[in-house]
């Protein structure tokens, strides 16, 4: 299945859109979109953008399965992958990599060299949740380990490192863990 572009000002893809973070991000509980009026927020602020975000999308028939979106930054040297998520019931097959794959080649089409991210442990599924990351933050994340399937090994997979951490970003012990990928020279 290939990722095609979305518009945030098509009222279909918009819906969906709501949809799947809902969905995908149920498991997060409040810190997810708990429902479609947060998650309608969030594709407002896509519809706002400048320079325009990336916002790609896999279909199956009418049902979008899961999508992607970046925006720019530092001047378009780099972009900011964010969200990516895929319906629970799409998950593990291939989706989600195919995403990403598509999103890098885009922000190679736009000039861009690094794509970051971050992606929060607010449920304690690495070990660095209560871990003192002000005290040697990098013995921390080198001895990273994940305990209840955090998408950072996901990002691994797909060829991100592990940049640096905000500790206590959610919260204290709850940190926020930053990933970043070379797409271009
Ligand atoms: C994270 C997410 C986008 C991955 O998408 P996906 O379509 O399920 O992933 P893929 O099937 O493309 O997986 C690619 C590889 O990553 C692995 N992987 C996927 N999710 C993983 C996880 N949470 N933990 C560890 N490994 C994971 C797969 O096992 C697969 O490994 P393999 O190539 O060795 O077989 C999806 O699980 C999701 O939407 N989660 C909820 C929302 C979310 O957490 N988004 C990320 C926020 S930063």
């Amino acid at each position: 299945m290939k990722p095609t572009p979305l518009d945030p000002h098509n009222p279909t893809h918009a819906r969906q859109m709501a949809e799947v973070l809902v969905a995908g991000f149920a498991y997060l509980g409040d810190f997810g979109w708990a429902d479609m009026a947060s998650a309608e927020e969030e594709i407002e602020e896509f519809r706002q953008e400048d320079p325009p975000p990336i916002m790609l999308g896999i279909w199956e028939g009418d049902t979008l399965l899961g999508w992607i979106g970046g925006l720019s930054a530092y001047h378009g040297h780099t972009w900011e992958l964010h969200p990516l998520v895929v319906r629970p019931e799409a998950q593990n097959r291939g989706l989600g990599r195919a995403l990403v794959a598509d999103f890098e080649e885009e922000v190679r089409q736009r000039g861009g060299t690094t794509i970051h991210l971050g992606t929060d442990d607010t449920h304690g599924q690495t070990s660095l949740t209560d871990a003192d990351l002000y005290n040697n933050p990098w013995q921390h994340i080198r001895n990273i380990r994940n305990l209840a399937r955090h998408p950072y090994e996901f990002y691994l997979k797909c060829g991100y490192a592990i940049t640096g951490v905000i500790p206590d970003a959610n919260g204290p012990g709850k940190p926020d863990i930053f990933m970043c990928k070379r797409v271009a020279p």
